[in-house]
């Protein structure tokens, strides 16, 4: 199960990753916001946030403009290590290195198909489960 949450600036491409969601049979939950009206980002942020940090979803995509905002909100949740990609290589590599559990986009930064490169690449890419990356990740102070 996938928790989605967006502002208004990340809307338009939430509805695209709604699409790629259906098209593969992908269970999702939408945290909002449900349309372009401007609102604030943190609320969205830190509601993924929770749906995953309390296993009520196995990960998160939060979008809002730069997607800078809503990942600092939802990486102040425990157990959240929200990723910014903009790239696929990024979204692999936190994937493996990481355990990113939440993908953060910014919608003025990436255009549709390349989000969803990204969003295929990180919903399919398992962590690594190395001894040094287990060990970096249980460094983080949460
Ligand atoms: C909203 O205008 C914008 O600030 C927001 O989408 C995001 O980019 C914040 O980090």
């Amino acid at each position: 199960m996938i928790a989605l949450g967006c502002d208004h600036g990340g809307y338009a491409l939430k509805q695209e990753v709604i699409g790629y969601l259906k098209k593969n049979g992908i269970e999702y939950k939408d945290y909002g916001c449900y349309d372009e009206k401007a609102c604030d980002y943190p609320i969205y942020g830190k509601a993924v946030a929770n749906a995953v940090a309390s296993g009520e979803c196995d990960k998160g995509i939060i979008i809002c403009g730069t997607g800078i905002g809503i990942s600092i909100a939802a990486n102040k949740v425990k157990g959240i290590r929200a990723a910014l990609c903009h790239d696929t290589f990024s979204a692999e590599a936190t994937r493996l290195h990481n355990d990113a559990n939440v993908l953060a986009m910014g919608a003025r930064v990436v255009g549709p198909g390349l989000a969803l490169k990204i969003v295929d690449t990180f919903l399919n890419t398992e962590f690594s489960n190395e001894e040094r990356h287990v060990r970096r990740i249980s460094q983080i102070e949460e």
